[in-house]
């Protein structure tokens, strides 16, 4: 069964003669495990529609599941929770707490999950992990941005989401940190069976992902996966 679903999904942003149609008809499905690149020209709709999966905001019409669970559904109290459980997201420009340090950062999400402690075994081997275990007691304005954007990746995946959303998580890095972050995100995805959503401007980066999901004025126009998946190999 997918992870995510959509289902003849529709959003439109404003009222009568302001109304803008951010995404039309898209209908999708994601399976666990894979590693999906969604690629488009600037406003055709990538970050409402990873806005959608992820609960941020509501489509106009259609549905959106996650793991068969629909998101409008769920009370804005389930949804939080469920949010926090299952969704990772990443930002391209990392929103990190600027009074917290590296270590306090990544533990955050936990630290709102009331009765869950902190694993900190777990949040050390993802520092470690991820190479910013000596810089733990930084704050975010002592490290560069790839060591941020790293940060912003622990922080993301220390629920051990199943699903991780990232909205241009290598837009503002140098070509040797984007290759690195990459790298990071694909060992996660294998090592912790996540499946991940990534928007990206950059093609060559797109095409390194199990599958490019292209989208144009609010349409899915193509979503060929490179791999069978388990459910069945239809494309989108
Ligand atoms: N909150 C909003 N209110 C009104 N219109 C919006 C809102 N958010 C997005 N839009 C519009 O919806 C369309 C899709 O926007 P979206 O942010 O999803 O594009 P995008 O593909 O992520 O673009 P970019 O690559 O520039 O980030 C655009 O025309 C945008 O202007
Ligand atoms: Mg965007």
């Amino acid at each position: 069964m997918s992870i995510l679903e959509l289902q003849h999904v529709e959003k439109i942003y404003g009222e009568k003669e302001n109304q803008v149609h951010a995404l039309r008809d898209v209908s999708l499905q994601v399976e666990e495990g894979e590693f999906a690149a969604i690629v488009g020209t600037s406003g055709s709709g990538k970050s409402t529609l990873l806005n959608l999966i992820g609960g941020l905001d509501n489509p106009t019409k259609g549905k959106v599941l996650v793991k068969s669970r629909e998101i409008g559904s769920l009370s804005r109290k389930e949804l939080t929770i469920f949010r926090r459980r299952n969704i990772g997201f990443v930002f391209q420009n990392y929103s990190l707490m600027p009074v917290l340090n590296v270590y306090d950062n990544v533990a955050l999400p936990v630290t709102f999950d009331r009765g869950k402690h902190r694993n900190h075994k777990y949040i050390e081997e993802l520092l470690r992990e991820l190479g910013i275990w000596e810089k733990r007691k930084k704050y975010p304005n002592e490290l560069s941005g790839g060591q941020q954007q790293r940060v912003a990746i622990a922080r993301a995946l220390v629920n051990k989401p199943h699903v991780l959303l990232c909205d241009e998580p290598t837009g503002n890095l140098d070509s040797a940190t984007t290759i690195e972050v990459m790298g990071l995100l694909k060992a996660s995805c294998r090592k912790y069976k996540q499946t991940i959503l990534m928007v990206t401007h950059n093609e060559a980066i797109a095409q390194t992902c199990d599958r490019v999901i292209h989208i144009e004025d609010g349409r899915i126009v193509t979503g060929n996966r490179r791999f069978p998946a388990k459910g069945g190999d239809d494309v989108c």
